[in-house]
């Protein structure tokens, strides 16, 4: 992908005011930190080592790429970040918690309050309007009808889609789809975004857009973890960690 600016501050003149949260910025240290991480697929025909004892440490209101080519563990890395899926060994510490001592109750609690996807295929709710799509995190955290249909508005408003509230995403472009999509994951603010291939369906202007915002929450104090096979695409972020045959490359 091409086109991408170098990193810059937010533009109040650009249409979307800065985007930020009260998680943004506020407490110092590491948001999420793995310790001698590895996650073994044991399918009972095959064993695939698909991470291996991976440190890492992303600091609060860092912009970080994990970038890697076709087979790495980038996905296997995402599950495990996103508490998706546990590591087979080692230790994860998300956001002061670890989580080898939550069962899948408390795991999913967590991850609701802590993390934002954002998926390469956007994943929304067919025949279901942007609205509701970005209120259905809200439904899950328990709040109200009326909150929540404020907060999807809001937020849908701040990502430039005031005027299609009501379009289902067979009728957005691609690069609106990935901005409810996007605004999905900010709605509950949560203290990280984690972003797997946000560009990879999208023309290399919209792809451009994505980045450009997400400079913008970056700006305003939120943790960014991007996933990518994409070079370009990494270089948008303040640090790159490469990893190759499951292993963090030094
Ligand atoms: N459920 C599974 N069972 C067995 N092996 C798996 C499973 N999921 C992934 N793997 C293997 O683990 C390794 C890492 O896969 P992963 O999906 O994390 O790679 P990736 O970096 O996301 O690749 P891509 O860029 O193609 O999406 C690969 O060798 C893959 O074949
Ligand atoms: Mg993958």
């Amino acid at each position: 992908m091409i086109g991408l600016h170098p990193r810059r501050q937010a533009d109040p003149a650009a249409g979307t005011a800065p985007i930020g949260g009260i998680n943004g910025g506020d407490g110092s240290g590491a948001i999420i930190e793995l310790q001698g991480v590895s996650r073994v697929y044991d399918t009972g025909r095959v064993v695939v080592p698909a991470l291996e004892e991976v440190n890492l440490r992303v600091e609060r209101g860092e912009f970080l790429a994990i970038v890697g080519p076709s087979g790495s563990g980038k996905s296997t890395m995402m599950n495990i970040l996103g508490c998706l899926d546990r590591p087979t060994a080692g230790r994860y510490v998300l956001d002061g918690s670890p989580i080898d001592e939550l069962d899948d109750a408390g795991l999913a609690a967590l991850r609701s309050r802590s993390i934002g996807f954002v998926f390469q295929s956007y994943n929304l709710l067919p025949r279901t309007s942007a609205l509701e799509n970005v209120a259905a995190p809200l439904a899950y955290q328990g709040v109200g009808r009326h909150e929540r249909t404020l907060r999807a508005g809001a937020m849908l408003e701040r990502l430039g889609l005031g005027d299609r509230l009501h379009h289902q995403p067979t009728e957005l472009s691609g690069g609106q789809q990935q901005r409810v999509g996007i605004a999905r994951a900010l709605v509950t603010d949560p203290a990280i975004l984690l972003a797997d291939e946000p560009t990879g369906n999208l023309d290399s202007r919209s792809g451009a857009e994505v980045i450009e915002l997400f400079h913008e929450l970056h700006d305003a104090g939120r943790t960014i973890v991007l996933i990518t096979h994409d070079p370009d695409v990494a270089a948008a972020a303040g640090r790159q960690v490469h990893i190759r045959d499951g292993r963090i490359a030094a």
